[in-house]
């Protein structure tokens, strides 16, 4: 055992750990946080269940129904603390014209005095849980380590489904292997003697999380949910990798990554940003209809990729994670077969509803969605029953309820799933949420075209995120939460992956963009959606292919009725039009914001991208 003592507190580190630089920092952070106890997780399986048995103990955790869902449990989180906090995410950079202005910042000296203060005992009365990952596969060269010290077990068990947690950490690590150190508590101290009075402790009213990108530190304060508090995710493999992908030349994306392959075998590999709750999850799983039979898609990613440029000018891509954190509400056996076949066991759910019988439930569970339970628990705790739904409007399941399972529950997992070499991308895809105006699917005549229609690309807000749901914002890249950079500097680094691309002699990926989400009048969804999305990707593997002649538009090219296989579904010539048209109108309105957009990030902003918007103006106006 090493055995630093720290104001009386042994930090107790198993001998395999072996680099100074991490014990002195887990040494300095006991002090500051002063917690009761230092627990180094092994990411054995013995070590879950039993830190599992202690949420359930605590309260944090129900203990599913055995016989219908075997191993699984149930969190349902305090309401102050329910999704991403993006107005508290700040981006330290020494200059403020790194962050950009799509990110909150300030200077790194003041956050560090703000921080000082509320850390300064946060972990009293707790115990601070040490926790080793690895994104991407253990020992990869493409791979990095993190290293997250929370104050919340449930944080240490969702980061064992989500990474590649434990000991073996610890020997790629070695004695002088880097980390990034990820500072996390629920920011819900206890006075000596004081228990918890909540199940979900954290601290309703203060909210921090914090990027350091130059020194590469994570600390985040009094959040216990998803994207908060799973350090990982969006604030490792997103925030800091995309400024890691800057400086040394590759890509840290908000996408999924999927498989398909046809009838005769061939394989290809696609790329897809969508924003928050916006279908990655379901994309990545999809199930192809009848009528594609022969056809197969696989998932290697649901929401996060890591993307090198190879010196064959090919791209390659991995999946950071290990797990999926994904939207339930929605999710049933029409919409995604394959999710909810992940979800039959071992999962933890996180403000779903339970029903009478030790089961779980969210809202469109029931492929007959008229079908509801009589009774259950809802995510908050009260009586839930169809009548007071329809009297007072309440959801069983919070909008942004979640679950949390590793990837190899997934019947759909790509045989490369964990190769540490990637796949190689094919096309990119990039899609917002809009009722209106985008339309069904474009594919972009050049990279620099592709690359604009993603800078410029709006989406309706989700439940992902607090706040406001329902208006249209930009989210670039749908990386609008996620860049950890300047967001001009990050669509430069994009039109330069195009240029060094071609440069090494290799085919530049298509660029499509889609919308899934266009409703008629009546606001009903147009578009079937989910499955039914195979056809739109059977249509890009055919123009990949040289197959398809496709339709220019204003903005690119469009699928023609014809091009698109309709075996099996009702969608006439008419409705088609619905999802595809282009109104001008719209249009005009729509380039409006691109560019009250465009002036908000002129700062380093690329004039490829001035230019391509004025050739569209002069189409539009044409
Ligand atoms: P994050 O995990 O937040 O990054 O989200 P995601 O992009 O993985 O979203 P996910 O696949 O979990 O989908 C979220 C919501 O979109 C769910 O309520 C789905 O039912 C809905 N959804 C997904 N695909 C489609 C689609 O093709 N059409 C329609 N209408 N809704 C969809
Ligand atoms: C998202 O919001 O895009 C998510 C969920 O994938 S979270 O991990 O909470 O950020
Ligand atoms: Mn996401």
């Amino acid at each position: 055992m090493n055995a630093p003592t720290m104001q009386g507190l042994n930090l107790n580190a198993p001998a395999y750990v072996k680099n100074p630089r991490l014990l002195a920092w887990v040494a300095d952070m006991a002090a500051l946080c002063k917690p009761d106890n230092i627990f180094w997780c092994d990411g054995s399986k013995e070590e879950y269940d039993r830190l599992c048995e202690q949420l359930v103990k605590a309260g944090t955790f129900k203990k599913l129904n055995p016989a219908k869902r075997p191993d699984s449990f149930l969190a349902c989180s305090d309401p102050s603390d329910v999704a991403r906090v993006e107005d508290r995410t700040y981006i330290c950079s020494a200059q403020k014209e790194d962050a950009g202005p799509t990110n909150n910042w300030m200077e790194p000296a003041q956050m560090r005095a703000t921080l000082q203060p509320l850390f300064d005992g946060c972990m009293k009365g707790r115990t601070m849980y040490v926790v080793p990952f690895s994104m991407g596969p253990l020992g990869s060269p493409i791979a990095h380590i993190g290293v997250e010290l929370t104050d919340s077990a449930y944080v240490a068990v969702n980061q064992r489904l989500m990474t590649r947690m434990g000991k073996a950490v610890y020997d790629v690590l070695g004695v002088d292997g880097e980390f990034v150190p990820c500072m996390h508590t629920v920011g819900a101290p206890l006075a000596a003697g004081e228990t918890d009075k909540t199940s979900w402790p954290c601290n309703p009213t203060v909210k921090y999380i914090v990027h350091y990108p130059e020194t590469r530190e994570i600390w985040s304060y009094g959040s216990g949910y998803g994207g908060n508090a799973l350090l990982g995710k969006k604030c490792l493999a997103l925030r800091i990798a995309s400024t890691m992908g800057k400086s040394q030349g590759w890509l840290a994306e908000h996408m999924l990554i999927l498989g398909v392959t046809n009838p005769q075998g061939k394989k290809y590999h696609v790329a897809a940003a969508f924003p928050s709750a916006c279908g990655k999850t379901n994309f990545s799983m999809l199930v192809p209809p009848t009528a594609f039979e022969g056809w197969k898609v696989t998932t290697i990613g649901d929401d996060i990729a890591w993307i090198k440029p190879q010196a064959d000018g090919s791209l390659r891509a991995i999946n950071p994670e290990a797990g999926y954190f994904g939207v339930a509400p929605g999710t049933n056996t029409l919409t995604n077969p394959n999710c909810m076949a992940s979800l039959d066991k071992d999962v933890i759910f996180t403000n779903v509803a339970l029903t009478d019988d030790g089961d779980v439930w969210w809202e469109g569970m029931d492929k007959d969605s008229g079908k509801l339970p009589d009774h259950l628990i809802d995510w908050q705790g009260k009586d839930w029953t169809p009548a007071i739904a329809k009297e007072t409007g309440a959801k069983a399941a919070h909008p942004n309820a979640r679950f949390t399972v590793a990837a190899t529950n997934n019947p759909a997992l790509d045989s490369a799933w964990d190769d540490p070499a990637g796949v190689t991308i094919d096309a990119f895809i990039f899609g917002g949420r809009r009722s209106t105006t985008v339309p069904l699917v474009t594919e972009a005549r050049s990279w620099t075209e592709g690359v604009y229609m993603a800078a410029t690309m709006g989406s309706e807000t989700t439940a992902a995120a607090f706040g406001q749901q329902g208006v249209v914002r930009r989210d670039p890249f749908a990386m609008l939460p996620f860049c950890g950079y300047n967001m001009s500097d990050y669509f430069q680094h994009w039109l330069n992956m195009g240029d060094k691309i071609t440069a090494a002699g290799g085919k530049q990926p298509k660029i499509y963009t889609t919308n899934w989400f266009r409703k008629d009048a009546a606001g009903k969804f147009v578009w079937p959606g989910y499955g039914e999305n195979m056809r739109v990707l059977k249509w890009m593997i055919d123009r990949i292919e040289g197959k398809a002649q496709g339709e220019e538009t204003m903005f690119g090219v469009a699928p023609q009725y014809a091009e698109i296989n309709w075996t099996g579904l009702e969608f006439s010539p008419e409705q088609f039009n619905t999802v595809t048209s282009i109104d001008k109108a719209a249009w005009t309105e729509e380039l409006k914001l691109h560019t009250t957009h465009f002036e908000q990030l002129a700062y380093h902003l690329p004039q490829a991208l001035l230019d391509t918007k004025a050739a569209i103006e002069k189409r539009l106006s044409a």
